[in-house]
């Protein structure tokens, strides 16, 4: 049988207990990951407990009470803080989701908070997706043309404009690539959903006029077939998009081109 070893920090261990505010009677407990690459410790699990007088309603609302009140080490992303930057994206009670729109009441128990699952981290909340971003650049996200560029803008029907609903509102916060199995063990070769969703925003995109590349770029069994269906994708999207669906129509895409 084949026996695996786990990277030396990857053993999560118990960490500090923060004390709960005083006099707060109404608390919400938080089991925070916390890794720091320079102190050669193992990660570990840092409870709190927020006081909700005092604090809005959502995740990310709560970790910047922590980090305001508590613990100021606390490290993690974001910008909007309603839903259109993509960078709080997080494992929230087990599920990848945006910090800024998970409800605190929407989780039993305590909220226990990791990074995205199986990218490595920068610091605790913190996770490195440079290999994520350099595939979304490979996707060549941009519109390609060989027409001569128009005097105005590229013109496209209402019902050409209808056809990128469902790709445009991706935000590549990642949620999705990072619940997909396929990505966990092949990330290095497989594209992933949201690269993937947001290549067939392009070949999709009636005003672009390079879909044979495009379609010549994805044509690989890791790029595009490491899909394997399992759907993890969709469930994963904040958004509401479904990744799976789009890569099928790649696929199809495909196939018609060879006919
Ligand atoms: S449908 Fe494809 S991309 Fe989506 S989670 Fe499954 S294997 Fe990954
Ligand atoms: S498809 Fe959804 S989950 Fe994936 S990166 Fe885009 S917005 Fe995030
Ligand atoms: S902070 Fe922008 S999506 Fe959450």
């Amino acid at each position: 049988m084949a026996e695996f070893s786990l990277p030396k920090n990857s053993k999560v261990t118990e960490g500090k207990s923060w004390p709960s505010p005083m006099g707060a009677a109404d608390v919400t407990e938080f089991r925070v990951y916390r890794w720091n690459p320079d102190d050669g410790q193992n990660p570990r699990l840092d409870t709190y407990y927020v006081d909700r007088r005092e604090c809005g309603p959502m995740v990310l609302d709560a970790l910047i009470w922590i980090k305001n009140h508590v613990d100021p080490t606390l490290t993690f992303r974001r910008s909007c803080r309603e839903g259109v930057c993509g960078s709080c994206s997080m494992n929230i009670d087990g599920t990848n989701t945006l910090a800024c729109t998970k409800h605190m009441d929407d989780v039993k128990g305590a909220v226990k908070v990791y990074p995205l699952p199986h990218q490595p981290v920068v610091k605790d909340l913190v996770p490195d997706l440079s290999n994520f971003y350099a595939q979304y650049a490979s996707i060549q996200p941009w519109l390609k043309t060989d027409s001569p560029t128009p005097q105005g803008e590229w013109r496209q029907s209402k019902t050409d404009r209808d056809k990128l609903d469902g790709l445009y509102e991706c935000i590549l916060c990642a949620c999705c690539s990072t619940a997909c199995p396929s990505y966990w063990w092949n990330s290095d070769r497989f594209l992933g959903p949201a690269a993937l969703l947001q290549a067939n925003r392009w070949i999709k995109d009636s005003r672009d006029e390079a879909t044979g590349e495009r379609l010549d770029n994805l044509e690989d069994p890791f790029r595009l077939y490491r899909c394997h269906t399992i759907m993890n994708c969709a469930k994963a999207c904040p958004k509401g998009l479904n990744p799976a669906k789009e890569i099928a129509e790649i696929k199809k895409n495909m196939v018609d081109r060879q006919l």
